[in-house]
């Protein structure tokens, strides 16, 4: 139990109520019967120290996801000669801080290497290829991964298949196929569907239901739809539409998770776009929350100093819910009320209050806090106190940071 004075406690039911059971994004998504609150990460952040202990913090990130190191370049750069060291610190991370791993991904048009965009194949050959692939992955990680993001991004705008090596050689039979092969090599991970504006109803969402349909008619096993959610602040679907769509899905009998959620603006960032973006943030967060079937939500990694948005699409940025120092924005809040709203609708069952309790007291926190690290701040369990040099700073009240 978390001790609070009898006027704390006033003030936070007054003020607050939904903050008093929660210490993180992870800790209220999980008290509201969420499996998960989490994080894309990479290898080359995993030098930047203040960088690695917010993404250790396991009260916001019970779950990572690797950016690019699971990718078909990084694993399977020679035909048949597979390297597993980049994907595998990240499957070590999560692995010692006791966070879920949702490994991403195995089939795409991107990021695949030469030999395979430019070889020669036939139905046949490219099938082997593929389901090589995909049985080394699934078997090298087996044990390791939460989920699977089996096929990735397939669909064109319009709903029509993308044009890829995959469809022009095999044909929609790609699809159910590659899922067969991820299941015969780990019966156990969750196999998803991933992709993007299928977060609204519309010719691409239909046509991800489609897929779904596809290989549950070759009688093949498909868990869950992803969708990645990258938005852009104050032109997100709303939160019922987004919830209506979750739904249109879970209909399926598949689960559905927010896989890349991030909510970009044009730069220069400001207080009336920060406060916009929490609210989209949260239209997000609430529709998965008001979806049974959702079962969890990854940001696209958590600070924008290592956001893909400024990279991709020039001008714009600030997409995160921390900023470029690390220091959490407004999103912080928009997303843990709306985690919380959930939490306290169904927080009269004692097993929830249990876990939470559980989960608060063993997440591993050090009696000192690294520079940059939160050192404070409403329902903070970890440490008080700054490493030499560095000074305990009030940012808000859910927030202090070493500086
Ligand atoms: C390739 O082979 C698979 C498996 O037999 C089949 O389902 C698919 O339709 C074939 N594709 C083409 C283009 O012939």
């Amino acid at each position: 139990m978390v001790h609070f004075s009898t006027a704390a406690l006033v003030l936070v039911a007054s003020v607050l109520p939904q903050l008093s059971q929660a210490s993180g994004l992870d800790t209220a998504a999980v008290a509201a019967g969420k499996v998960y609150f989490g994080t894309a990460t990479d290898n080359p952040e995993l030098t930047d120290t203040a960088y690695v202990a917010q993404l250790s913090n396991t009260n916001d990130f019970g779950q990572i996801t690797p950016g690019n190191s699971q990718k078909w370049d990084a694993t399977e750069p020679q035909q048949n000669t597979f390297t597993y060291t980049q994907g595998d610190v990240i499957a070590d991370l999560a692995k010692a801080n006791g966070q879920k791993l949702r490994c991403h991904n195995l089939v795409w048009h991107s990021q695949l290497p030469s030999w395979v965009t430019s070889g020669t194949w036939t139905n046949t050959t490219l099938i082997a290829v593929m389901k090589n692939h995909i049985t080394n992955l699934v078997t090298h990680y087996k044990g390791q991964c939460y989920a699977w993001d089996v096929v990735n991004e397939g669909l064109n705008e319009d709903g029509t298949y993308r044009e890829s090596v995959w469809y022009e050689t095999i044909g929609e039979a790609y699809i159910p196929i590659a899922f067969a092969a991820a299941a015969a090599a780990d019966p156990n991970v969750k196999l998803y569907y991933n992709d993007y504006n299928i977060e609204y109803s519309g010719s691409k969402a239909t046509a991800a239901r489609n897929i779904v349909k596809l290989v549950q008619s070759y009688g093949v096993k498909i868990d869950g739809v992803g969708l990645q959610s990258h938005f852009i602040v104050g032109s997100t679907p709303s939160k019922s539409a987004q919830a209506a769509n979750l739904a249109a899905f879970t209909a399926l009998a598949v689960d559905v998770a927010i896989t890349e959620l991030d909510i970009r603006m044009t730069l220069p960032s400001t207080a009336a776009l920060l406060s916009q973006q929490s609210t989209d943030y949260a239209s997000t967060v609430g529709a998965c929350m008001e979806t049974d079937g959702c079962v969890g939500i990854t940001i696209w990694d958590w600070t924008d100093k290592n956001s893909w948005v400024p990279n991709t699409f020039p001008g714009q940025g600030a997409a995160c819910p921390w900023d470029d120092n690390l220091v959490k924005k407004p999103a912080y809040t928009g997303i843990l009320t709306a985690l919380g709203d959930t939490a306290s609708a169904t927080s009269t069952t004692t097993t929830t209050s249990s876990t939470t309790t559980t989960s608060s007291s063993s997440s591993g926190s050090t009696s000192v806090a690294a520079h940059w690290g939160q050192c404070g701040g409403l329902s903070w369990t970890g440490p008080t106190a700054c490493a030499s040099g560095y000074t305990c700073t009030y940012t808000n009240p859910y927030y202090s940071q070493c500086l």
